[in-house]
């Protein structure tokens, strides 16, 4: 598929997007949410791939933001719809059933931090830098980061970072449990790649399903939580890769899952 504002590359059972707009330091604007729109409904649509990796192109940026030189001009219904676009969007990574792993390759500032939040594991490089800046340019998180960043972090490190945009670098990221791994940034793509590797060797259905308990789970109260549970640890064991799995073991050999 051909895009202005991405590159959308498949390796097998890999995608990897990248955000593409390094002039502006792969800031978003409308046009690239849109494309990651029609990116996110190929990849869904795509019975190959297993696992994706959001990253941006270059060195120095994963996303500096949603584009400040586009909302300047925003009127309130404007504003009000261009954040209601960006938060569908990441919306989209969360609910799709294959995974998304964030390699975070630079800034991750305001709408780039939101778009790392809105993706399934985090990785970042040493040079990654973190903020949510939005209130020093009279605006609040607009994709969705005042509801992930609490739920990531906790509510009062969520505050503190919300409301003095602080910049954090990868380490600090790291520590507050904003990112899972942090790595030479040469490394960066390597150990993404490894990671959705070992993601891709396991039964897809069953990571979807894991994916989709742990995302409705965390939204609604436990007892509810735990049924959606059982009902996705039912749904496993209606599928091939169960027998699969499970055989495998008994016959002490290694599986092949078959995503059926
Ligand atoms: C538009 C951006 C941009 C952004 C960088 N650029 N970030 N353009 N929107 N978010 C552009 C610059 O204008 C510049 O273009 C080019 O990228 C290189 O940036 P420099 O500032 O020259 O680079 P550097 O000195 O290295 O500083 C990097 C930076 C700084 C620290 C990342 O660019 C910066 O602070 N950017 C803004 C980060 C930010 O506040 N993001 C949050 C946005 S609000 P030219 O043409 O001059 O070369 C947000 C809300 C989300 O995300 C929710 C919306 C509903």
């Amino acid at each position: 598929m051909a895009f202005e504002n991405l590159i959308l590359e498949k390796e097998d059972y890999l995608a990897i997007l990248y955000i593409n707009r390094p002039k502006a330091l792969n800031a978003l604007n409308a046009e690239t949410l849109y494309e990651m729109e029609e990116a996110i409904k190929d990849i869904k649509a795509d019975s190959n791939i297993k696992v994706v990796i959001v990253t941006g192109v270059g060195d120095k940026s994963f996303v500096a933001g949603a584009d400040i030189t586009f909302m300047l001009p925003l009127s309130p219904h404007e504003g009000r719809f261009f954040s209601d676009v960006g938060e569908r969007v990441m919306r989209q990574f969360e609910l799709m059933e294959k995974p998304v792993i964030a390699a975070i390759n630079g800034f991750a500032l305001g709408g780039g931090c939101e778009l790392a939040m809105a993706c399934d594991i985090r990785l970042a490089a040493e040079n990654a830098v973190f903020a949510q800046p939005e209130v020093g340019l009279g605006v609040i998180p607009g994709f969705g980061g005042t509801q992930r960043l609490p739920r990531l972090v906790g509510e009062g490190r969520a505050k503190e970072l919300t409301y003095t945009a602080d910049v954090i670098n990868a380490q600090e990221a790291y520590r507050i449990g904003l990112v899972n791994h942090v790595y030479p940034a040469d490394q960066l793509m390597d150990e993404a790649k490894k990671m959705a590797k070992k993601i891709a060797n396991k039964a897809p259905l069953a990571v979807g399903y894991a994916k989709f308990a742990i995302g409705k789970g965390m939204q609604v109260d436990i007892d509810t939580a735990m049924s959606i549970e059982s009902d996705m640890f039912g749904m496993c064991c209606a599928t091939e890769d169960k027998f699969e799995g499970m055989g495998a073991f008994v016959e002490k050999r290694k599986p092949t899952f078959k995503g059926k």
